[in-house]
């Protein structure tokens, strides 16, 4: 069918054809993409934007990696579908041995699917299946998919209202969230949320635990970052009452938060490893990695996926990881320590800025209403007005940043992690003006 007489694709023509034929979806950035590079990415309209938000932290090696996209096309070149189970590809087995020698500890066989969702949905049933047990434990605030399971293990109700039921067998524990911590009483931390764990076992369940699942770092939460002790206390816990510990590194993986796993950072070795987003740069994939002890309860057929494995976006993955290993991790380190301490700065500049925090580049600052106290007194209330309009700000500004956590009050740096420091100078200096034009006409 020919498109001659198709109007010229534009950006108005773009957000006109997804109004009228794609299902709702949260029109949160409004940047039509044209083509994108580096940092950058250009609409219809020739207009340029910086982006720190990587389409939610996906393009970690940078829009359009050369050696990445060279890569996929000559995959492209040799043959694009096989299933894996039907026709084993070079680049899946290529990818998996990979795996097994940059996944902490004993990690060793992966499953290959699409997406971060049905990566923590196949994780559940291997350790349902290892176990010979059924129920799970997930943290208030955690964010691990939209299909029924995944979202069963989501911590938000906003995201679940008249959805319901997803799957059952799931209680929620406190999650490890420092600055609006309800569990020390205001003292200093004494991890008294990884204790909740073993408290919500005995209260809550039918003693027939199969996994905890966490994130490493909390990505939609709002960049939450757990204290010291915690991860290993949790899977301590959670090995004692036989159950697995699943760490989601989907969002905090691949290189995201200075280490190639945020597992990395706290020493603990998961035993089931979810994975996506970074995995291929932005060719949709989906991994979960574990022992071969693990891995090895799922019998021939026990779960499979057509698309998974796909050679073309193994083959990207291939090239993604050696990318972030050259370089980019190190980068993301560097530039990820100077990042914190500007966001720190802002918070001592301004009582709106109510907390900075993040590991690498994956970064956050908490907007406040400091005339206003939050729940239970423990922080000043949530300000989510005032991040959306600093965020609208940065749009207009030239800038892609994200805007989110539970609360909807934060804005979130998750670059490429290649960004440059003139970039990210550029970046800080538009959301220090931000927030200085904003900070008055806001109000929880
Ligand atoms: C930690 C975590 N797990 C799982 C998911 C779901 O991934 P996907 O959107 O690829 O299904 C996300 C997505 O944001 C995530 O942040």
């Amino acid at each position: 069918m020919s498109h001659q007489t198709d109007p010229p694709t534009s950006n108005e023509r773009v957000e006109a054809q997804y109004e009228e034929y794609l299902m709702p979806i949260w029109k949160n950035l409004n940047v039509p993409i044209k083509r994108a590079s580096g940092c950058t990415v250009e609409d219809f309209e020739g207009n340029e934007y910086l982006d720190v938000f990587s389409g939610i932290s996906v393009t970690n090696a940078g829009h359009n990696n050369e050696a990445v996209v060279d890569a996929a096309k000559e995959q492209l070149d040799e043959f694009v579908h096989g299933c894996t189970y039907v026709h084993p590809n070079q680049p899946a087995a290529e990818l998996g041995e990979k795996l097994a020698e940059v996944t902490p500890g004993d990690l060793q066989k992966t499953f290959f699917c699409n997406s971060g969702t049905e990566a923590v949905e196949g994780a559940i049933k291997l350790a349902r299946k290892y176990t010979g047990s059924k129920e799970v434990l997930a943290l208030e605030m955690s964010f691990h998919g939209r299909t029924l399971g995944s979202l069963a293990l989501t911590g938000n109700k906003s995201y679940k209202s008249e959805m319901a039921p997803t799957i059952n067998d799931v209680s929620h524990v406190a999650p490890p969230y420092a600055y609006r911590c309800q569990m020390c009483d205001g003292g200093p931390c004494s991890c008294a949320c990884a204790e909740d764990v073993e408290h919500v076992i005995d209260t809550h369940t039918a003693d027939d635990l199969a996994a905890v699942v966490v994130e490493p770092v909390m990505g939609e939460g709002g960049i939450i970052v757990p204290p010291e002790g915690w991860l290993s206390r949790v899977k301590e816990i959670a090995h004692d009452h036989g159950a697995l510990l699943i760490v989601d590194e989907v969002q905090a993986g691949y290189g995201r938060t200075g280490e190639l796993w945020a597992s990395d950072h706290f020493d603990v070795v998961p035993d089931i490893m979810p994975q996506a987003k970074g995995i291929a740069n932005g060719l949709p994939l989906g991994a979960f990695t574990a022992s071969a002890e693990v891995a090895d309860a799922f019998e021939a057929g026990d779960h499979l996926s057509t698309f998974g494995g796909n050679p073309v976006a193994c083959a990207a993955a291939l090239a993604t990881i050696e990318e972030l290993e050259n370089g980019i991790i190190d980068n993301a380190r560097e530039q990820g320590a100077w990042l914190h301490e500007q966001l720190a700065e802002l918070e001592r500049e301004y009582d709106v800025v109510g907390d900075a925090r993040g590991l690498g580049l994956m970064q956050g600052i908490e907007l406040v209403d400091p005339q206003e106290t939050g729940r239970m007194d423990v922080a000043p209330a949530p300000d989510p007005k005032l991040a959306k309009a600093v965020g609208k700000q940065l749009r207009e500004d030239g800038i892609v940043i994200g805007v989110g956590g539970f609360h909807k009050n934060v804005m979130r740096f998750q670059p490429p992690l290649t960004i440059s420091r003139d970039q990210l100078e550029r970046a800080v200096e538009a959301l220090g003006a931000a927030i200085e034009a904003h900070r008055e006409d806001s109000g929880a």
